[in-house]
């Protein structure tokens, strides 16, 4: 059923902390524990991730949810994370009506995500951004903070500057 709030997927603006959006989970159909996701499901062959996953979408995950699901504490080390199927089994895809409890965090640069983001500025050196969608996997920036007219996607760290569609190198 479809409810009444704006779709996350669907904003062109940020989205506002402490209000409610419909937003994708993955949800065990069993126990109803659930995931806020983020994007498409997707592989990245390009810099050697096989496996079919989706990140989470530390937008709408509590502190607590932080913790107790992935045993961290700081909610930006959430976004290099990947959720499958194996993570919650007997799972499908649902819609769930959830609190924005931040923005977006800055996709972190660490000698485990650098070789990653490295090889992805190699393949997209030449592209351009357009239309806020990330040329990657065409995540949406448009919900996503331009500090000093740079937007960094949460999806795998790309960073582009918003005023000449240009990458912005970070490592
Ligand atoms: S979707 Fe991968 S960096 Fe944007």
């Amino acid at each position: 059923m479809q409810s009444n709030f704006p779709r996350i997927e669907a904003l062109d603006s940020l989205p506002v902390v402490g209000a409610f959006y419909d937003v994708p989970c993955l949800v065990c159909d069993r126990t109803g524990s659930w995931v806020p996701i983020l994007g498409d499901l997707h592989s990245d062959p390009e810099i050697g991730i096989s496996i079919m996953h989706w990140h989470p979408d530390a937008r709408f995950l509590s502190k607590l949810q932080i913790r107790l699901l992935f045993r961290l504490e700081d909610v930006a080390s959430v976004l290099p994370l990947v959720v499958n199927r194996d993570d919650i089994p007997d799972s499908t895809v649902q819609r769930r009506v959830l609190k924005c409890f931040r923005q977006m965090p800055e996709f972190p640069v660490t000698p485990r995500t650098k070789p990653f983001t490295q090889g992805l500025e190699k393949i997209f050196s030449d592209r351009k951004l357009e239309c806020l969608s990330c040329p990657h996997r065409h995540f949406n920036l448009a919900d996503v903070p331009v500090v000093e007219d740079q937007v960094t996607c949460p999806g795998h760290g790309l960073r582009w500057n918003v005023k000449t569609g240009a990458l912005v190198k970070r490592c």
